[in-house]
């Protein structure tokens, strides 16, 4: 027996064996776990030894999802009756759950005959899928980009077999509820194609100061969850951002300071500026002037004659509208230049070597 059996040292453990009529059966499975969806086959390899006079016949091996029990393929042996290895192609594993393999026989032993049936299950689970969020490179962030992507190979299935849920929220507290609950909240739906990477892009309304993510990646048939993403707080991930910007090297007119909000989430808010004392790090003097910002086009501007002349440093902050904590939200520095006489000038470079 060890003898026959070398010819499966591919396929390991799982072994079934029941004695009929003087026939033991074995079935073998090369892994008792598969991925679903995955490109992988499932090989059963099946060995029968008969007791003399019984012959067997009419084998074949069939596929059963254990969930349904319904048949989802059915193979005949191909190579003897005996001993044979059987494929199953990764289509048909689409879903993640628990799957038989049965083997059905005719045994015939003189006038007799019975049919016998060996089982022997597999465990499928669902391929690991990865989400990544991205700014999209248009507009005032009300977009978002989402990359999905799994490490394994895929089944080259043609239709479309994923549905993508992305659902959109100002309340974390609220996310829980809406993911249970498909009739609420904002939601975009999208159906995919298997691919191993794949961007999908979406629209949001810039709606609130806060924004929480939720990702689902379904299988439609079913409605069962392949893979979800946390709750991505979409504030703490990108942040507001600031840019400031004169015209000129020297500031003459303006200093226009440009806010960038994270996707999705509203730019209102105030930037109020402060001169860094030179030398004391991190020290501030007083509020020089705070400006709510406009609406139509996220900027704010400072007039010249705020700054000081010489060379100063300067910081802008961003604060949300109706901000609790003391915290900014974005923060930069930038030297600023206003025009002097030269006398004054050398002074000036003069004080800021000596410290
Ligand atoms: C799965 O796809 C990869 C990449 O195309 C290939 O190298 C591998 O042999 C495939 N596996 C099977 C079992 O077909
Ligand atoms: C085979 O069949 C013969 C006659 O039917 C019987 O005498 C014998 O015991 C059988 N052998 C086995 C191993 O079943
Ligand atoms: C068994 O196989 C024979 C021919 O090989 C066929 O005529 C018969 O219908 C099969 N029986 C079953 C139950 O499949
Ligand atoms: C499937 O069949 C087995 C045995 O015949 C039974 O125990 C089980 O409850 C069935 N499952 C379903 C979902 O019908
Ligand atoms: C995918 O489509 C091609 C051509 O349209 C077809 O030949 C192939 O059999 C299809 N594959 C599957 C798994 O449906
Ligand atoms: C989903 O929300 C709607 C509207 O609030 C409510 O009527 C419905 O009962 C909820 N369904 C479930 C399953 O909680």
């Amino acid at each position: 027996m060890k003898q026959m059996l070398r010819d499966f040292s591919n396929l390991l453990l799982v072994v079934l064996c029941d004695y009929v009529l003087g026939v033991v059966q074995y079935l073998l499975l090369e892994q008792p776990t598969h991925v679903a969806l995955s490109n992988g086959t499932v090989s059963v390899g099946l060995q029968n030894y008969d007791g003399g006079n019984v012959t067997l016949k009419n084998i074949s091996i069939l596929l059963i999802d254990a969930s349904t029990n319904q048949t989802v393929a059915e193979k005949q042996l191909r190579h003897s009756q005996y001993q044979d290895i059987v494929a199953f192609e990764c289509f048909h594993f689409k879903s993640a759950g628990k799957y038989w393999f049965k083997m059905a026989s005719e045994i015939t032993s003189g006038p007799g005959s019975q049919w016998n049936e060996e089982t022997i299950s597999l465990s499928v689970m669902w391929p690991v899928f990865h989400f990544d969020l991205r700014r999209t490179s248009e507009g005032l962030g009300s977009s978002l980009q989402l990359q999905l992507f799994t490490n394994e190979y895929l089944c080259p299935l043609n239709n479309t077999v994923l549905s993508l849920e992305i659902i959109l929220t100002n309340s974390l507290h609220r996310l829980g509820t809406l993911i249970l609950n498909e009739t609420v909240g904002l939601r975009t739906r999208k159906k995919l194609s298997l691919f191993r990477s794949q961007w999908v892009k979406f629209d949001c309304l810039s709606f609130s100061q806060e924004a929480y993510v939720a990702v689902l990646l379904k299988l439609p048939v079913t409605n069962s969850i392949i893979a979800s993403a946390e709750p991505i707080d979409l504030l703490h991930k990108f942040g507001y951002k600031l840019v400031i910007a004169t015209e000129e090297e020297i500031c003459e007119s303006s200093v226009t300071v440009s806010v960038i909000p994270p996707p999705c989430i509203s730019s209102s808010g105030y930037v109020a500026v402060f001169k860094d004392r030179l030398g004391s790090l991190g020290q501030r003097t007083l509020k020089l002037h705070e400006s709510i910002m406009n609406p139509k086009d996220n900027q704010v501007e400072f007039n010249c004659a705020l700054f000081d002349k010489g060379i100063n440093k300067y910081c802008f902050e961003f604060r949300q509208l109706k901000q609790v904590d003391s915290q900014p939200k974005a923060k930069e520095c930038r030297v600023i230049q206003r025009n002097v006489g030269l006398y004054y000038l050398s002074e000036m470079l003069h004080l800021k070597l000596s410290f």
